[in-house]
C-alpha cells in the first residue's frame, strides 16, 4: 500500500518528488462520487482529462468534448477532493487558435471550476501559450508524444516514434515554464532519455517504466472500460465484470419478488 499523505498536494510538490525519487501517483477523475474514492491520500494528482470524452460521453475521440463540459466536471471534482492536485485538459479547439484564446481558456479552469492547474498538449507549437499562460500565474502540466487530439492527423491512437521531434517538444515544454510533463505512447528508451534530461517531472502513460510518474484513466485501471485495451493499461479491479453481475442480481431479486424485502421497508 502507498504511505497516505494528509497534506494536500501543491505544484511545488511536484518537482520536489522529482528531486527526491519519489514517483508521482495520477489518475483521471471527472465526477464527485468517483473523487472521493480515489482521493484518499495515495494519489498526487487528480487529471480531469479530456478522455472523458470517451469514458464518460461515448464518443470515439476526446475532440467533441467543450470546455464548458470541462469545467462542469472539475467542478464537480473539485467539490470531492481533499487532497491531491487537480488538474484540467484544455480540449481540443480552445487554445489552438491563438495566444489570447488560451490564456483566457485556462484562467476559466481555475477561476470558474477551481483547478489548480490546466493541462495542454503539444510542444513547439504550443509553447508561447504555455509561456503566457505560466506568466499569468496559472500553472501549466505539457503533453507530448502522442497527443490524442491530434488523433485524426495520426490515423488512429499510434505510439510515437519521431524521436528527436519528440525530445524537442519536452524541451520546449520545460523552457516555457511548465511544471510537469505527459509523455503519452513512445518507446520507453526515449522517455527514459527525457526524464533524465528535463528538470520537470515526467508522467508516463505508455511511456515505459522509467518516468518520474504515472497517469491512467480510471476506467482503464478498474476495468470499466470495455470498447478497447490498450496494450500499456494495467486492470486492478474488474469493474466490467462486477457491475453486470450487479445488475443482473438486482434484476433477478426484483422479478422474482425477493427485493425490497421487509429489511429494506418502511414499517
Ligand atoms: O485526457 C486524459 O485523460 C489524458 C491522459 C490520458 C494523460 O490526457
Amino acid at each position: 500500500m502507498s504511505k497516505l499523505n494528509p497534506k494536500p498536494f501543491t505544484v511545488p510538490d511536484c518537482l520536489k518528488a522529482k528531486q527526491q525519487g519519489r514517483k508521482l501517483v495520477v489518475v483521471t477523475a471527472y465526477d464527485a462520487t468517483s473523487t472521493k474514492l480515489i482521493d484518499t491520500g495515495a494519489v498526487d494528482i487528480l487529471l480531469v482529462g479530456d478522455s472523458l470524452g470517451m469514458v464518460i460521453q461515448g464518443h470515439s475521440t476526446p475532440l467533441p468534448v467543450t470546455l464548458d463540459e470541462m469545467i462542469y466536471h472539475t467542478k464537480a471534482v473539485v467539490r470531492a477532493r481533499t487532497h491531491a492536485l487537480v488538474v484540467t485538459d484544455l480540449p481540443f479547439m480552445s487554445y489552438q487558435i491563438s495566444t489570447s484564446q488560451a490564456l483566457e481558456n485556462a484562467g476559466r479552469i481555475l477561476k470558474e471550476a477551481g483547478a489548480h492547474a490546466v493541462k495542454l498538449e503539444g510542444g513547439i507549437r504550443s509553447a508561447a501559450s504555455i509561456q503566457a499562460i505560466v506568466e499569468a500565474g496559472i500553472p501549466v502540466m505539457g503533453h507530448v508524444g502522442m497527443t490524442p487530439q491530434s488523433v485524426q492527423g495520426y490515423g488512429g491512437f499510434k505510439v510515437q516514434r519521431n524521436r528527436e521531434q519528440i525530445v524537442e517538444d519536452a524541451r520546449a515544454v520545460e523552457r516555457a515554464g511548465a511544471f510537469a510533463i505527459v509523455l503519452e505512447c513512445i518507446p520507453m528508451d526515449l522517455a527514459k532519455e527525457i526524464s533524465e534530461t528535463l528538470r520537470i517531472p515526467t508522467i508516463g502513460i505508455g511511456a515505459g517504466p522509467h518516468c518520474d510518474g504515472q497517469v491512467l484513466v480510471l476506467h482503464d485501471l478498474l476495468g470499466m472500460y470495455t470498447d478497447f485495451r490498450p496494450k500499456f493499461v494495467k486492470t486492478y479491479a474488474d469493474l466490467g465484470q462486477v457491475i453486470p453481475q450487479a445488475i443482473q442480481r438486482y434484476a433477478h431479486d426484483v422479478r422474482e419478488g425477493q427485493f425490497p424485502d421487509e429489511e429494506h421497508s418502511f414499517k
